[in-house]
């Protein structure tokens, strides 16, 4: 099985070409540090050839619901440190995902009430449960031109942190319609500075992001995450060909290790007539690594390997109730079905208490 076939990414050798995709499970303490409980959940998962963090906020201007993580203090690198120490005990090897959510952030919990931030000020379509319960996404406010360099400050104050948590790297997470796809696609960037306008400039955000945590990390330990197919809160791309190339080609100058590229056969990553398939664009653009995910099974993991378009598969879902996911696969074994409603219920039901198969037994 190729899947399970060592895999150079960057810095690391892998034992096996299947990641563990970035999974927020609000499962920190109140104060937004993993707990001893997290760091458990994660070294049960150790098995996976690199498995990637919960999205980790890096700013007090992202704010997300209770209990997600961050990693812009002290408290979240402690927590984070037990997370490292644990997986590198079992012979793991973990990137920690940093994230600004842009105008997704809760707007009821924004310090002072300040509105959320954005490219452009324009809303997301939907609804966010808020402190008082449900309630719309909050009007963002435009970021200023000359406010872009403190963000980028933060990212790379967090990536400091990661490193100093003793992270194996880091993934900027630009998918999921947070801050960094914002500034990418053209339906949420409206600006008429440096940043907005044609593809070059609307990657120069997460350009100038990279660039900044690969001056702490290294680019062989820096990977992004992207997905052109995601389009859950009204967030489109007029061009997305021209803007997912232009992303990728600049990513491949940079040399980091790899991209995670959301495009597979689940429902909601398939190409279509919006978006097309993009993977073959990558390939030709990029020339790290590149990991695909969205509803991936051992079969058709298996076929995207071995036709050569990808060299990795990340799953989330599947291991949230198979932490012997790779095990399952070599042997073949059904996998356990997960409870959709412990995905983000705090507590240990759910999240450290699925058994391997040894454990079965
Ligand atoms: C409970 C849950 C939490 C998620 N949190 C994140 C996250 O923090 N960062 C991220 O990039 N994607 C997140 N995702 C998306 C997954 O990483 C992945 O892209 C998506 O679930 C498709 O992969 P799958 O079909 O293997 O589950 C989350 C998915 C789930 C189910």
């Amino acid at each position: 099985m190729k899947l399970l076939s060592p895999v150079k990414v960057g810095a690391f050798t892998l034992r096996n070409r299947v990641v563990m995709a970035s999974m927020a499970r609000a499962r920190s303490d109140i104060n937004r540090a993993p707990t001893d409980m997290v760091a458990q959940y994660y070294a049960q998962r150790a098995g996976a050839g690199l498995i990637v963090t919960e999205a980790s906020s890096i700013s007090i201007m992202s704010q997300s619901r209770p209990h997600a993580s961050a990693i812009f203090a002290d408290n979240h690198v402690d927590g984070f440190a037990k997370v490292a120490a644990r997986v590198h005990a079992a012979g793991g090897i973990i990137f920690q995902q940093i994230y600004h959510l842009g105008r997704k952030a809760d707007p009821t919990r924004m310090p002072g009430g300040a509105p959320v931030l954005a490219p452009s000020a324009i809303a997301a379509n939907g609804t966010i449960n808020g402190a008082n319960g449900p309630c719309p996404f909050g009007l963002p406010r435009a970021i200023e031109t000359d406010e872009i360099p403190g963000i980028v400050e933060e990212f790379r104050k967090a990536a400091m942190n990661v490193k100093r948590a003793g992270m194996d790297g880091v993934e900027v997470h630009g998918a999921s319609c947070y801050l960094i796809d914002q500034f990418l696609r053209s339906g949420t960037n409206q600006r008429t500075d440096r940043y907005g306008g044609s593809a070059q400039n609307r990657a120069r955000f997460m350009l100038e992001v990279v660039d900044a945590v690969v001056s702490v990390m290294g680019k062989d330990c820096v990977g992004i995450k992207l997905a052109p197919h995601a389009m859950g809160d009204g967030i489109f791309d007029a061009n997305p060909v021209e803007t997912f190339g232009t992303a990728a080609e600049e990513l491949g100058k940079r040399g980091i290790a790899y991209i995670t590229l959301v495009e597979g056969p689940g429902e909601r990553h398939r190409p279509d007539d919006k978006v097309p398939a993009l993977m073959p664009v990558f390939r030709r653009a990029f020339g790290g690594a590149l990991i695909v995910n969205g509803g991936y099974g051992l079969e058709t993991a298996e076929d995207v390997i071995a036709s050569g378009k990808a060299d990795l598969v990340s799953f989330a879902i599947p291991f949230i109730s198979n932490p012997d996911l790779v095990e399952r696969f070599r042997l073949g074994t059904p996998l356990q079905p997960g409870d959709e409603a412990t995905f983000h219920s705090g507590g240990a039901k759910g999240y450290i208490d699925y058994p391997t198969l040894a454990e079965a037994r």
